[in-house]
This record gives structure tokens, C-alpha cells and sequence, in this order.
């Protein structure tokens, strides 16, 4: 689907709710699966994403019901069993375009008393998952891959717990290896070289788990989780759109409500502040665990470059598509180094948000572990910009469309239903 953006002169003004955290949503059904009892999720992700992962435990043998369009009823004895297909005597799981399904989903089965095969789209088959068969495999677990791809085949077995040094920050990986830890022989530890997103963790804590973090290490005991009411907070990577449209679109000022602003994930907030922008957090308040708060963000016209590097980037490894867009309004350079993981996402991030935005004329150079962006300029637009099946890319080149001189065209904007259905209507409404 080909989606046209124009440049607005308005500016975007009013109130959105942002929906809910792709992250969490993935845990909360995870975890609420693995725990005694019965809950209620509010506020569950409309993604493609998380269904792929509810999908995944009503066919593990979990009772789950939708009470309305956002709110889950789990109901659950804390037991997997494996769904046998007609076809094969594979019991066989699809993760369609959802890493963190794949990944987080590998470290709960390898430990189980069956085996099955994991089973992704296009892109997630051409991810890397040798960083988890890797951790998994030290613990004891049995996993054929395609060359360290998709499709996985997992054989079940009782699992050891290990002391683990990743090189990489990564909360996929952390979590697929401390889900495996729940539920292994003795203690587990992940050390990382700077902490990655922590929902895993916090969610763990707040259904029981036997669960400590020092530093940038955590360690988890075998545990058993109980059900609790979860409610999930705005997820931070949706409303990063916005908050780039607010601070780049003139005469915009408005407040994006209920945004989780874990400080793990707050990374875009903190390259906003270096670089001058208007944007506030007001009314915070703990949701199931989860920092969240309202964010108010106007037109910055003074927007200054920066670097970004180091411990910055998995705390904003998913806005660095968006971070580009903004930087192209910020004077001078904004430098992004470390992020070589970006070429593993659903897309090569460097390569393709690279490419594409040249083609609208903005002056942004790829780099090995990540990119340069030559501000502040006028972005010329009038060219069709290719998505590559990356809701992110997506959103971002629609972030950059409200700023170009003539409209573009975004090829495959229906991507964005990976994480965020509701992000035009939502943007229309700020309009
Ligand atoms: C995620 C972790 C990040 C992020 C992804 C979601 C998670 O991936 O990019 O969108 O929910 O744990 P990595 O752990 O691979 O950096």
C-alpha cells in the first residue's frame, strides 16, 4: 500500500493516548502464561507483533479471551503443553515479523518436557539467532537452526543455570536466558555491557519471581509466578513519531498521555534535551511496576546536534530511524556510532534509512555502526521512499513527509500495523 504525506504548515496541535507497549504486552502474556492463576490484562497492543506471541500461548494450551479490543483474560495453571499438529508430529509455533516473540519464546521452550519448532516471516528468517542458541546451548539446550536462522528446532530438556557474559546489550537475549533460568537447575546470571530494557525483570519482580539485579547484571533463581492484574503502560518507541513531528513541525504543541518512560527506554528523551528541544514529563506515576507520565513537546527551532554513542543506544535503539528525521533539523552534526546491531532489525536500518532518506534530499551519510546526519536543511521530498517491511522505516518516513517541500510517497506504509495499527488516525487527530 502507497501512502502519500504532505507538508503541514498548521502544526499539530491537542491530545493523543498512545496505545500500548509492544515490549510489555509480549511479557505480560508471556509471564501471565507461566503463572498460577487467573488475570486481567488492560491496555494489550493492537500490534501484529503481540498477537503473534497470544496466538503462540493459546495453542501452548493457554486460556485466553479478549473481554474487549484491549483487555485479556488469562487463565492459566502455569503449565505448557505442546499442540501436536495433524500434519507433522512437530508441535510447530509461528512468530511471523516478531523477534522478540522468536527469541524470548526459544528460552521458555528449550526448557520444557517437549520439543517444537519456531517458525518466522521473511525478515525474522533472516535475523540473527545465534545469540540466543548460544546462551541456551551453555545451559544444556538442544537447538538445530538454519545456519544460526529461523526456522528453530527446540528440543526440550531440564536445563542448568549459568554465570553468562553477553557482548551484546540486548533485552531479547537477556530475557530469552532468564526465562530459561526460571525454570533451570540453580541460579542464572546475564551480564551485559550496559543495561538494555528491564521489563522483563520489573514484570518478573512483580509476579514473584526469585529475581535480583546489581549493575548491569541480574540473576534469577528457579521460581514460581503468580498471577496478578497487569496493566501496560504507552509504549515510548510509538510515541517517539510524535514526539519528532512535534518538535520539527511548526507551530506544533501538544501532550502525548500515558507514555511508559522506563529510563531504559528514555534515551530519546535525553538526546531531545542535548539538543535543545522543547518537551516536558508531567504527572508521572508506577503502573504494574512501569514508570509512565505525560509528555507535552512544542516546535524547536533551535535544535543543536549532538552524539550519540555508548549506553545511549539500547536505551533508544528502536528511535534511531526517527532520530535521523529530527536531526536533519538540528544545526550542525548528529553523530551515531555503536549501533551496528541496527543492520539486524527487521530491516539493515543503517543501509535503508540511509538510502531512502537521500532520496528526499536530506544530507545523512551511512557509517559501519550507524550514520551522520549534516543538519539543518530543507528537505526537498518528491520521491517514492521504500519501507523494506519495516514498521519502522515507515513511520519515520512519514515523520519526514510533514516536513518535505513536495509530498512523497511511502511504499508498504501498511507495515506499520507490526507495532502501531492506530498511528495515522492518531496523527490525523493532532492535525
Ligand atoms: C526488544 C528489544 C530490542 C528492541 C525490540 C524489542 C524487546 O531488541 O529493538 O524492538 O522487547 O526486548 P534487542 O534486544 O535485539 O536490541
Amino acid at each position: 500500500m502507497i501512502k502519500n504525506v504532505k507538508k503541514l504548515s498548521n502544526g499539530l496541535k491537542g491530545e493523543i493516548i498512545i496505545p500500548a507497549d509492544k515490549s510489555i504486552s509480549h511479557r505480560a502474556v508471556m509471564f501471565s502464561s507461566l503463572a498460577k492463576g487467573n488475570c486481567v490484562i488492560k491496555n494489550f497492543s493492537s500490534g501484529a507483533d503481540c498477537h503473534s506471541t497470544l496466538n503462540l500461548f493459546k495453542q501452548l494450551g493457554i486460556d485466553i479471551e479478549f473481554i474487549d479490543k484491549k483487555t485479556l483474560k488469562i487463565k492459566s495453571e502455569g503449565i505448557l503443553k505442546p499442540n501436536a499438529s495433524k500434519i507433522s508430529h512437530d508441535n510447530i509455533y509461528l512468530c511471523g515479523n516478531s523477534g522478540t516473540t522468536m527469541r524470548l519464546v526459544s528460552g521458555i521452550l528449550a526448557g520444557q518436557r517437549f520439543d517444537s519448532v519456531l517458525i518466522g516471516d521473511e525478515s525474522l528468517s533472516k535475523r540473527p539467532m545465534k545469540r540466543i542458541i548460544e546462551p541456551l546451548s551453555l545451559m544444556g539446550a538442544k537447538i538445530e537452526s538454519v545456519d544460526g536462522h529461523a526456522p528453530l528446532r527446540i528440543y526440550g530438556r531440564k536445563l542448568n543455570g549459568i554465570n553468562y557474559f553477553s557482548k551484546l546489550a540486548s533485552a531479547q537475549v537477556k530475557s530469552c536466558v532468564i526465562l530459561a533460568g526460571l525454570n533451570a537447575e540453580g541460579k542464572t546470571t546475564f551480564t551485559e555491557p550496559y543495561q538494555s530494557r528491564n521489563h522483563t525483570e520489573l514484570l518478573l519482580d512483580y509476579l514473584g519471581a526469585d529475581i535480583s539485579v546489581e549493575g548491569n547484571s541480574v540473576t534469577i533463581a528457579p521460581s514460581e509466578l503468580t498471577a496478578k492484574d497487569i496493566s501496560v503502560a504507552g509504549d515510548i518507541s510509538s510515541a517517539a513519531f510524535f514526539i519528532v513531528a512535534g518538535l520539527i513541525v511548526p507551530n506544533s504543541d501538544f501532550i502525548i498521555k500515558n507514555v511508559g518512560i522506563n529510563p531504559t527506554r528514555t534515551g530519546l528523551i535525553d538526546v531531545v534535551r542535548r539538543m535543545g528541544g522543547n518537551i516536558e514529563i508531567l504527572n508521572e506515576q508506577i503502573i504494574s511496576g512501569e514508570k509512565v507520565g505525560d509528555i507535552k513537546v512544542s516546535y524547536s527551532e533551535n535544535l543543536k546536534g549532538c552524539i550519540i554513542e555508548g549506553n545511549d543506544i539500547p536505551r533508544l535503539i528502536d528511535e534511531l530511524p526517527v532520530i535521523a528525521v529530527l536531526a536533519s533539523q538540528a544545526e550542525g552534526e548528529t553523530i551515531v556510532k555503536n549501533a551496528e546491531d541496527l543492520r539486524n532489525k527487521e530491516a539493515d536500518r543503517i543501509k535503508c534509512l540511509t538510502g531512502e532518506l537521500s532520496k528526499i534530499g536530506m544530507n545523512i551519510e551511512e557509517r559501519e555502526d550507524g550514520f551522520v546526519v549534516f543538519g539543518k536543511q530543507e528537505l526537498e521530498g518528491g520521491a517514492e521512499l521504500e519501507t523494506y517491511h519495516d514498521h519502522r522505516l515507515a513511520m519515520s518516513f512519514y515523520t519526514a513527509g510533514l516536513i518535505c517541500k513536495n509530498e512523497i510517497a511511502i511504499n508498504g506504509f501498511e507495515w506499520t500495523n507490526i507495532s502501531f495499527p492506530e498511528f495515522e488516525t492518531l496523527m490525523n487527530t493532532l492535525k
